[in-house]
């Protein structure tokens, strides 16, 4: 009993608790019941918006922001060792190399600073933008404390953050994964993609599917949700506003099953890295 407690401690104080919460049921309405995955852990996978939509209406659940406003600091070493692991590499790997002393780089969605941080040792100045006000505060104050004089850390939501300078790298790892409307993602790829100077590089990571359609995932907790793009789609979509691929990797795949019909095949989600270069 006392060893459980203390490893729940530890486990809340690592973020596990914040991020995989106890098995909930969701509420789904009669009519959405055929259109759905039931998963394990008690949430549900919807593969169109309305149906997701509807179902978060219907358990009148609070906005996703609640989630990442809660924390003072989001890491993903803490929460993921593994996938930090991987994103790390590929960050150190492929993207730092390109990355010169006198550039300037953003990190948008940066939450708490775990990669800007990194990201500030090999470049002259960076930038960070991010949701959370508690996050910037606590980046702030970090890069204050530890003599970071680089790095300053910023508000804003990746649709509608007004860029006051142009870049010469910029990331944007995790965040689209909780921007749902198609038409703000696809704003927020083009403020970036204008915010780069010519031949700039992004490295980019989100979770995406091997479908044609985006899915959409909802619990455990009520104020967790996020998409899972078709990579096909976002792949377009970078292609379309002028970025070319230079690099690409898989940092893990998750296979969902769905609880209430063995008629399905499993859906795979698939973390999705890429280098892009605006090409003009
Ligand atoms: C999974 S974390 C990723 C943090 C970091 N970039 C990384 O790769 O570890 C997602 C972050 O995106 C932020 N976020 C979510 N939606 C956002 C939006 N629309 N604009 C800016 N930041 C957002 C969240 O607050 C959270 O800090």
């Amino acid at each position: 009993m006392r060893i459980k407690l203390i490893q729940d401690i530890i486990d809340i104080l690592r973020c596990k608790k914040t991020i995989m919460p106890k098995k909930i049921n969701l509420k789904v309405p009669e009519e959405c019941k055929e259109n759905i995955f039931k998963l394990e852990n008690g949430g549900i996978l919807a593969f169109n918006y309305e149906i997701f939509n509807d179902i978060v209406n219907y358990n009148k659940s609070a906005d996703v922001s609640l989630f990442y406003n809660k924390l003072d600091t989001w890491s993903l070493k803490d929460c993921f060792e593994e996938r930090f692991n991987k994103q790390m590499s590929f960050l150190k790997d492929k993207f730092i190399p390109l990355v010169e002393a006198n550039d300037t780089i953003c990190d948008v969605g940066c939450a708490s600073g775990e990669f800007t941080f990194e990201m500030a040792k090999y470049c002259r100045e960076i930038d960070g933008y991010e949701m959370s006000q508690k996050m910037v505060d606590w980046a702030n104050n970090y890069a204050k404390e530890n003599n970071v004089l680089n790095a300053k850390f910023y508000q804003g939501m990746c649709e509608s953050i007004d860029y006051q300078k142009q870049y010469d790298k910029m990331a944007l790892m995790g965040v689209l994964t909780y921007v749902f409307e198609d038409s703000k993602a696809e704003t927020a790829i083009k403020n970036i993609y204008n915010a780069l100077k010519p031949g700039g590089y992004l490295i980019y990571k989100d979770n995406t599917n091997e479908t044609e359609n985006n899915f959409y995932f909802f619990g455990p907790s009520l104020d967790y949700k996020m998409i899972a793009r078709s990579k096909k789609n976002i792949l377009e979509l970078f292609k379309k506003t002028g970025f070319e691929v230079v690099n690409e990797d898989i940092f893990h795949r998750l296979k969902f099953k769905n609880m209430t019909s063995n008629e399905n095949e499993p859906v795979e989600l698939i973390s999705l890295g890429l280098i892009l270069q605006k090409t003009i």
